[in-house]
């Protein structure tokens, strides 16, 4: 997988991307990140990448120029996937939403900043829109960070234990069943007894009630999708 990140703020972008899982995906040539930073992209010699909007309000707009040289240029040496741009007013991220992108080539995503980007970047040259949830950072960059971690780390090879990924949380609608480890006794806590008697299909029973549990208490608006 190639993923081309377009950005104001590279900087800020890059550190997740060097360390834990999404470094190990990295160094095993399972996937391929390159920051492209929109000022390269100005309009002008001042670095020009936004202005402000017509109608009037405040803020500033990222104009529609740099993005579509920048995009136009990654679009001229490869196919892409998805073109993806990340702003709170979109559907937000989930697990579905990871799985299906974690199966993709080649991805662009292009982090907003300020008020946003020009609507006609939007209307033509995006072909997917993302939120990471129901807040305003400020800018995409978190937003694109925490999309290529849950995307990242579902590529086969990139976590060692295989199963890992496919019992998370959410996979199949469900939040996961609760963990121990040693000790079994620490002061006055014990881990379940059933989790140390040895009888596993009596474990997966009871780690799937405890999912279903936990699910109906914390997150019951997840059980009734689908
Ligand atoms: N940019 C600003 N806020 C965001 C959010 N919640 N998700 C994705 N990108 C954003």
């Amino acid at each position: 997988m190639r993923i081309d990140i377009i950005t104001v703020s590279p900087e800020l972008i890059k550190s997740p991307f060097e360390h834990s899982i999404i470094k190990r995906g990295i160094k095993k040539g399972l996937v391929e990140v390159h920051f492209h930073n929109l000022r390269d992209y100005a309009v002008n010699k001042y670095g020009k990448i936004d202005d402000t909007q017509f109608g009037g309000g405040a803020g500033m707009v990222l104009m529609i120029e740099p993005i579509d040289k920048c995009i136009r240029k990654l679009t001229s040496e490869r196919s892409y996937d998805e073109i993806i741009y990340m702003t709170p007013d979109a559907q937000v991220l989930n697990q579905q939403t990871a799985n299906s992108l974690s199966l993709a080539e080649n991805m662009i995503i292009l982090c907003g900043h300020y008020k946003g980007v020009d609507q006609r970047v939007r209307d033509l040259l995006i072909t997917k829109e993302i939120s990471i949830g129901d807040y305003v950072l400020s800018g995409g960059e978190l937003g694109a960070a925490v999309l290529c971690d849950s995307i990242i780390r579902l590529i086969p090879g990139v976590i060692g234990d295989e199963t890992s990924a496919l019992t998370d949380s959410f996979q199949d609608n469900l939040l996961a069943p609760p963990v121990y480890t040693r000790p079994a006794e620490y002061e006055d806590t014990k881990v379940p007894d059933i989790l140390l008697s040895g009888n596993f299909p009596k474990i997966e029973a009871w780690r799937s009630e405890q999912a279903l549990e936990r699910t109906q208490q914390i997150r019951p608006d997840i059980l009734k999708k689908e």
